[in-house]
């Protein structure tokens, strides 16, 4: 089976380690073990027994999940590595060569990598601008639709825009869905990342009976090292796709699940996600002062929720270029619209920490002052 090169995820494996200042994270800035656990709760990880454990999750840590989720049982929830492996488990369980694949874009990639992999016929609808703000394109869902479809996949809040969809666009994808008997296949690894005071981002989970949604603790929650993710399906779906688990991973770590059930706990993520949002509040104001400075040579529509900011710039140059120009000039890595298959932009991480932002923006200036 030939795949395409996952352009965003090769290039961050090459160099986010090497370079001085990384801004190719769209999570938050994760927390130490010694600051994370409780004396009890280390004293718990340091028993913990090193076997395969619950391979499809530990009952605590499904219904830590389960509780984010309304009217959810645990027997729906399958524990997965990262919400990557969920995504892979639910594209390879559903698709078929010759079936049609409806993904939103501007994307992240993997989901229509895989599609396309696995033989289907990938069809993308856009979210579209509308003034300021990003929409959902209703007449390019329409078309992408149009001869039926096995999956519709979408990224809510999305990425790397940070739009999230309203009631209506979310409406109009479960009617889309419904319409063709499609699985609507959401990948809401954002939510509870809002920014500005906005409420959380609601769940897709619950609006309609073949609703898959997939997550993990990588943004949001801000600790991608656990590689904990997590897909919430009906239960016949989670049993096929536990069955095609015994072939990637077999399972996730105790360690990690351990951790996972202590960060997802409804009350420690309550925590996470104030601390997160105020995080990325106090960085959107260093970006927002950064961009009003370029006196309109960047623009951006400012993100609903996420760890990024998706700016378009007024540069005579490729974005695969500048931001391996950045990279090499300066040692500052950010993410090239290319990736995203949107050129003109670069792609921001708002997660980390405000000196190393301001920092890496400075160092951008010499840069695009340049150009
Ligand atoms: C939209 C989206 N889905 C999934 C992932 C993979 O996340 P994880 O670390 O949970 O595997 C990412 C990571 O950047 C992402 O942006």
């Amino acid at each position: 089976m030939k795949i395409d090169t996952f352009e965003l995820e090769r290039n961050q494996s090459l160099y986010e380690n090497s370079v001085e200042i990384n801004l190719t994270e769209s999570g938050v800035e994760p927390m130490t073990l010694a600051e994370l656990l409780s004396p009890e709760e280390l004293d718990a990880l340091l028993n913990l027994r090193l076997g395969y454990n619950y391979t499809e999750g530990t009952p605590e840590l499904r219904a830590a999940i389960a509780s984010w989720y309304p009217d959810t049982g645990i027997d729906e929830v399958l524990v997965t590595t990262g919400a990557a492996e969920a995504n892979f488990l639910m594209c390879w369980a559903l698709l078929e060569p010759g079936d049609t694949f409806a993904g939103m874009l501007p994307n992240f990639m993997q989901m229509q990598g895989l599609a396309s992999a696995l033989g289907a016929r990938v069809q993308p609808f856009g979210l579209r601008l509308d003034g300021n703000a990003w929409r959902l394109d209703r007449a390019a869902l329409d078309a992408a639709v149009a001869e039926g479809a096995r999956v519709i996949a979408v990224c809510n809040p999305n990425n790397p825009t940070g739009a999230v969809l309203d009631e209506a666009d979310m409406d109009a994808l479960v009617h889309a869905a419904r319409a063709c008997d499609a699985w609507l296949l959401c990948d809401e690894i954002y939510r509870g990342a809002e920014i500005d005071g906005r409420p959380e981002t609601q769940s897709f989970r619950g609006r309609y009976a073949k609703t898959i949604v997939t997550s993990s603790t990588s943004k949001s929650i801000a600790h991608a090292g656990l590689r904990i993710g997590w897909a919430v399906a009906p239960a016949a779906l989670v049993t096929e796709a536990v069955r095609r688990q015994d072939y990637t991973t077999i399972g996730t770590g105790p360690i990690n699940q351990y951790l996972a059930s202590v960060v997802l706990s409804p009350a420690r993520r309550a925590q996470l996600l104030t601390r997160s949002r105020a995080i990325l509040g106090r960085n959107m104001e260093i970006i927002d002062a950064w961009v009003a400075r370029w006196n309109g040579r960047l623009r951006y529509v400012r993100p609903s929720a996420g760890g990024m900011v998706f700016v378009a710039y007024d540069f005579p140059v490729n974005s695969t270029q500048l931001s391996e120009r950045i990279r090499a000039e300066q040692s500052v890595f950010v993410v090239a619209g290319d990736w995203f298959g949107m050129d003109g932009h670069l792609r921001i991480g708002t997660g980390g920490h405000a000196q190393e932002l301001e920092e890496g923006l400075r160092r951008i200036d010499r840069v695009l002052a340049a150009l």
